[in-house]
């Protein structure tokens, strides 16, 4: 019986649902494709792009291409207009022949033509009353507090003479707006537009907000804060202002398409009319402060008496490009009930949600009017249980609120704060009786991955590294969430990158921070440690600045997407430019920025600062050889390779003796040197039992820091030692991911010694307990623990490699990721001497999957075939597997074990 035919389904544009707003050059077509059975692929497809115009061609008809590839297609045909709505549908041929029916149609919109498009102006308050938030207590103004003032309400009545057919809000700040249509909130975004180089590109979003308008009288407002364009920001964090301006400005663009045909065009300009409210600062260090009395209740409905408010200052559009947000939203993701709440003598009371995360508050009360309620956070608490917050440097984090009486609920909306715990002082009544809920906020990247096993703290291990994402990923991919900091740093972001597209959906999350990588470029071709370039202008670190080529490659790994190569290759190049002129002899010694080095390495940081620099050089080489192969430069990528061959050469004559040994003898130093292939191959095995032996010596503990640790686990399967990676990974004493879990982590730590029974926390001045880099050993689990993978060589998951690596204490594990090619799900058990591993694989892809057996010619499939070909075994130097071949749909294997490789 023939299998019903694929379905195309899940349709994305730009790696983004229905996108309202999308630049033309990056109008990139994917879907997925259902069907059951097995071996099932895509033979060929057809695109028809229309534009939503009555009678309107396809703009683009694809014909019959005959491909597998379902993801990064471009639309080739006639060229995309400006603020153009188009509808898109796929249909494809499956391994028979079959045709399928037309998909559902899916949407896109793009973006307003950057010049001619936007007929707005910014603007901004008349003039901002000076900050009336009084110092707290007697004595010297607080200079935090001058430098927080109220947030500015912005409106504009219009009236609407006809019905609306259709309705686009275009609308960003310098700062942060919500916008509002007669009383409505627009849209469910949060901290809107994001934060980019204002300097060099502003993002703006775009809203279907037909429904929000009347026939008749109407109101468009906005109410905007500092964000990240004039709040306190940074380690460095200066008076409001300092970094890019001094006052929040609003830029908003509404365009009304009327029954009759015609366009109605409301935009920012003079007419727009400014005041202030209940907001009197919001800051996301700070937090924020309400006085709720002042709200000027109805301001953003028709009708509303602006006696009392003032014209707006205008101020021409300069030169600077608006771009569609190619990022995902920043939104409520998850509310959280408290665990516990414990009061003090002092009514202080410390609310536990259980779990460390980002956001804020929204409680309720019902008071007196003048009651005051403040909201304190923090990720710990000190010794005798009260909010310890020494470690969150000069962020305040605090959210006050002065109520205006009865039933009332409180909730910031321009801050952010790290924390798992709150402190709540001036509840008035009983907190018992309050709707408390922690709201968790971050930019919206859908899960994609799962992971279970039989332990119990690697399955909260695995939890705190997804929050630890959740919690940093707010349009860029912070170091954390909660001090004076919270910085695109590029080196956090590269050991993290792999995990995280494991994790989330991050492509379109990516897409947009690499063009902020790109825009912080400096002009010696430099990337910078930081991205959005804020407080550190010097030329990024090593293994900082390599991220600059490291995460546009794992981003085309793992979603295909040869597309964000292309966009990134010349800055890519730059770099590649700018370290090879610096270092003519192909060591790494010069330009190394603030040289951060294996950052946060347990005990001291031996590795020399040249051979961790030379090691990522050439990673960036042989991975930029890989990225020209896969844009069609074939030129380039020879010159890539010779280049590699030329630092590879520079560093086994300054670095590896003919023993094996890498100098210094650390760790990370035997990591890197087999990671990135410098160590002669002859000499591997020798460098693999050094590592082993530099483990061991440290009694079975890693001395791996940021720049180190993602590769730790990897090497050691790679070289046969999945035995030292499960004893690295079942560690339970400091310094190990499982002290963490142990000593109560919900999220991953900064520091490996965070807190320690002993010594209690860590240095104030740098004790993140929500820092992501640490957490990069998920990719081990995905990749070789599960065996979620893909062949070498090859990207986007059209070609999987499941190769699980089972070993130390897990009877089982199991676990999914939802590739682009659709989900691969896999578990393996190991039960009285046998190891049975199953997989559920989508359509359209290929997988070799190899088995480990003690007898791997005795391992069988489903259907009781043998092994297409045996191989040795990686993850263990006496053991080999059984290797099938196997395409989509449900399959099963089982042989004898690998005996149990958990003490080497
Ligand atoms: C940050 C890091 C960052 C580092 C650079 C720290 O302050 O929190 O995560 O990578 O500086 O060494």
């Amino acid at each position: 019986m023939t299998p019903p035919s694929l379905t195309p389904a899940g349709l994305r544009c730009a790696h983004q649902v229905d996108p309202l707003g999308v630049a033309p050059d990056r109008v990139r077509l994917s879907w997925r494709l259902k069907g059951t059975g097995t071996g099932r692929a895509q033979r060929a497809y057809q695109v028809l792009v229309t534009p939503e115009e009555p009678d309107a061609s396809a703009a683009w008809d694809s014909g019959r291409v005959e491909t597998a590839v379902t993801a990064g297609i471009a639309c080739a045909g006639t060229p995309l207009t400006a603020a153009g709505r188009y509808s898109w549908k796929v249909r494809v041929w499956d391994e028979t022949g079959t045709a399928s029916g037309w998909s559902e149609p899916a949407r896109f919109e793009v973006e307003l033509d950057r010049t001619s498009g936007w007929h707005a102006s910014w603007i901004g308050p008349s003039r901002v009353r000076e900050s009336v938030t009084p110092p707290s207590g007697a004595g010297p103004v607080d200079p935090v507090a001058r430098g927080l003032t109220p947030a500015p309400y912005l409106r504009r009545a219009f009236t609407v003479g006809q019905p609306v057919t259709s309705a686009r809000l275009y609308v960003t700040a310098l700062g942060l707006y919500e916008a509002r249509l007669n009383g409505r909130r627009v849209g469910d975004g949060f901290l809107t537009p994001g934060w980019t180089d204002y300097t060099r590109r502003v993002a703006y979003q775009t809203y279907d907000v037909t429904g929000l308008l009347n026939q008749g009288d109407n109101v468009l407002g906005a109410i905007v804060a500092h964000g990240w364009y004039a709040g306190f920001y940074g380690f460095d964090p200066k008076r409001a202002g300092a970094h890019y301006g001094t006052a929040p400005e609003l830029l908003a663009q509404l365009v009304l398409r009327l029954a009759d045909g015609s366009e109605q065009r409301i935009v920012t300009d003079g007419q727009w009319e400014s005041s202030t409210g209940a907001i009197l600062h919001a800051d996301l260090l700070m937090g924020e402060r309400h006085d709720l009395a002042l709200e000027p209740s109805g301001w953003d409905l028709p009708g509303f008496d602006t006696r009392d408010w003032r014209l707006v200052q205008v101020r021409e559009r300069d030169a600077t490009a608006l771009v569609a947000d190619p990022g995902p939203p920043i939104r409520v993701t998850e509310e959280i009930a408290p665990r516990s709440i414990a009061t003090d003598d002092h009514d202080r009371h410390i609310v536990d949600f259980g779990q460390n995360l980002t956001g804020w508050l929204r409680i309720k009360v019902d008071g007196a009017p003048g009651t005051r309620v403040r909201i304190r956070h923090g990720e710990v608490l000190a010794a005798d249980g009260s909010l310890y917050t020494d470690n969150l440097r000069t962020a305040r984090q605090t959210d006050e609120f002065t109520i205006s009486g009865g039933i009332e609920v409180l909730e910031p909306r321009f801050t952010l704060h790290g924390f798992r715990y709150a402190e709540i002082t001036g509840y008035p009544g009983d907190i018992g009786q309050a709707e408390i809920t922690a709201r968790v906020v971050h930019s919206d990247t859908p899960a994609a991955g799962s992971f279970e096993s039989s332990l119990p703290w690697l399955d909260q291990l695995f939890r705190n590294i997804d929050w630890g994402q959740r919690g940093n990923f707010i349009s860029v991919p912070t170091d954390c969430p909660q001090r004076d900091e919270r910085l695109g740093w590029l080196g956090d972001a590269q050991v993290f990158a792999c995990t995280a597209c494991y994790n989330r959906d991050v492509a379109a999350f990516f897409a947009k921070w690499l063009d902020d990588v790109t825009d912080a470029q400096l002009p010696s071709g430099a990337f910078t440690d930081v991205a959005p370039r804020l407080t550190l202008t010097g030329a990024g670190a090593p293994a900082w600045g390599d991220a600059g080529v490291i995460v546009p490659w794992t981003v085309w790994k793992m979603y295909g997407d040869t597309a964000v190569l292309d966009r990134h290759f010349g800055a890519m190049t730059r770099w590649m430019d700018f370290l090879e002129r610096a270092n003519p002899d192909y060591l790494r010694a010069r330009e190394l920025g603030n040289s951060y080095n294996d950052w946060l390495a347990p005990g001291d940081d031996d590795t020399p600062h040249e051979l961790l620099a030379t090691a990522y050089w050439a990673h960036d080489a042989a991975l930029m050889a890989e990225i020209a192969d896969a844009t069609g430069r074939p030129g380039d990528a020879a010159g890539y390779r010779a280049l590699r061959s030329k630092i590879r050469s520079a560093f086994t004559d300054a670095f590896v003796a003919a023993d094996g040994q890498v100098t210094s003898g650390t760790q990370t130093a035997y990591v890197l040197g087999l990671h990135m292939n410098l160590v002669p191959e002859d000499l591997r095995a020798a460098a693999g039992e050094r590592l082993v032996a530099a483990i061991r010596a440290a009694d079975w503990h890693l001395t791996t820091g940021f720049a180190g640790v993602g590769y730790l686990l990897p090497v050691l399967s790679t070289t046969g030692h999945t035995a030292a990676a499960y004893r690295l990974l079942e560690q339970g004493t400091m310094p190990s991911w499982r002290y963490m879990v142990e000593a109560g982590a919900t999220t991953i730590w900064e520091r490996w010694d965070g807190w320690t029974a002993e010594r209690g926390f860590q240095s104030p001045w740098m004790n993140s307990f929500n820092h992501y880099s640490l957490g990069s050993v998920g990719e081990w689990l995905y990749r070789f623990l599960l065996g979620i993978d893909q062949e070498p060589g090859t990207a986007g998951f059209g070609q999987l490699l499941l190769r699980p690596h089972p070993g130390g204490s897990p009877d089982w594990a199991r676990g999914s990721y939802r590739s682009v090619r659709g989900t691969i799900s896999v578990g393996w058990k190991r039960d009285r001497g046998r190891f049975t591993y199953w997989a559920e694989l989508p359509p359209n892809v290929t997988a070799t999957v190899c088995i480990p057996s003690s007898h791997a010619a005795e391992v069988r499939n489903t259907v009781g075939n043998p092994p297409a070909s045996l191989a040795t075994f990686p993850g263990a130097q006496d053991a080999q597997e059984a290797v099938f071949q196997v395409g989509s749909g449900a399959h099963e294997f089982s042989g004898p074990s690998i005996s149990n490789p958990g003490c080497p």
